[in-house]
């Protein structure tokens, strides 16, 4: 059953990257947000995403209204639910926010209507708990940018039926993406576990004097072919959620995943990477 009709809550770059890429395919969509400037944002990056591929050709500026046009953004949850097929969560990587969004699409939606969340590391099978209906919770965990990586991994809960698995798996086809399924509910599943492992690993490097930030980069994208170097990465996506990942992985694994002084001490002065204009490195031209 293909999704016709698609619930994204929370804006944030996650939120409005995967429904940006809903409405590229067609599925009319409908974002949700507690706050009206992080909306007025999301739909400004949108814009900026498409205008991207209307430059590249890759669409028309006729067929950027049309997508822009099957997006609607607002502060009304039961309004952004009606009629859904699916509802997918992007809202901060708190459990407790997590499980009270949870708790809300299961009250307002009927069982058949799939509810995956985008978490990059926490346990399905816990936020699931808060549902009435936690056979149909599933983990969709897309990257940054939606519109553009190429794969979703999908985590089944202990408690996902093997039809709402399955939908998760159509639906990402549907998106046009590849998948992989992480079949044991574990913190970080399999690819948040194994890039922070090697995010930390940079980062101790670093801090031990033995190579510079600009060569650790250089080394992942020349050694290792990576489009970004760990240090750019982290800017690109953040440090707050790096540092928050680093917590919750040593709390399942241990202290392999400590958090290494220079990341926590770097959030605690706000330079969380572009989005404030510094992080490992400076972002002169970011607007705060
Ligand atoms: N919208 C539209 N198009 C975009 C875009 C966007 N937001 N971002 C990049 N692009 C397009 C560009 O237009 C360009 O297209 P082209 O090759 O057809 O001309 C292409 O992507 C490459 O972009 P750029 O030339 O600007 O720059 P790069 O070559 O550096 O690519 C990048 C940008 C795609 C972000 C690339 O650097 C990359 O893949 N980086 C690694 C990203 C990554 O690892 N993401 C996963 C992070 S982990 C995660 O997300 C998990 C989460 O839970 C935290």
């Amino acid at each position: 059953m293909a999704i016709t009709k698609l619930a994204v809550v929370g804006s944030g770059t996650m939120g409005h990257g995967i429904g940006q890429l809903a409405a590229m395919q067609g599925i009319a969509v409908r974002v949700f947000d507690v706050d009206e400037v992080a909306l007025d944002r999301a739909r400004a990056s949108v814009a900026t995403s498409l205008e991207r591929f209307v430059r590249k050709e890759t669409i028309t500026d006729a067929q950027s209204h049309e997508i822009q046009g099957r997006m609607d953004w607002t502060t009304d949850l039961d309004a952004a639910l009606v009629g859904v097929e699916a509802a997918i969560e992007a809202v901060p990587e708190v459990l407790a926010l997590k499980q009270k969004v949870f708790t809300d699409l299961d009250e307002r939606t009927g069982p058949e209507v799939m509810l995956a969340t985008n978490t990059s590391q926490l346990s399905i099978t816990t936020i699931a708990s808060s549902a009435k209906h936690p056979e149909r919770v599933v983990g969709m965990h897309f990257f940054n940018p939606p519109v553009v990586m190429r794969l979703v991994e999908i985590i089944r809960g202990t408690m996902t039926s093997d039809e709402m698995l399955q939908r998760a798996i159509d639906f990402s086809d549907q998106l046009g993406k590849e998948n992989i399924v992480c079949q044991r509910d574990t913190p970080g599943f399999i690819t948040t576990r194994a890039i922070m492992a090697l995010r930390l690993e940079c980062i101790r490097i670093f801090e031990e004097g033995i190579a510079s930030k600009e060569d650790l980069d250089k080394a992942m994208r020349l050694a290792f072919n990576h489009p970004m170097g760990q240090f750019e990465l982290n800017d690109y996506n953040g440090l707050d959620i790096a540092l928050q990942g680093a917590r919750n992985l040593r709390e399942a694994y241990g202290d392999r995943f400590a958090p290494p002084p220079s990341l926590v001490s770097r959030v605690a002065a706000g330079q969380l990477g572009r989005k404030t204009g510094a992080g490992w490195f400076e972002y002169p031209d970011t607007q705060k």
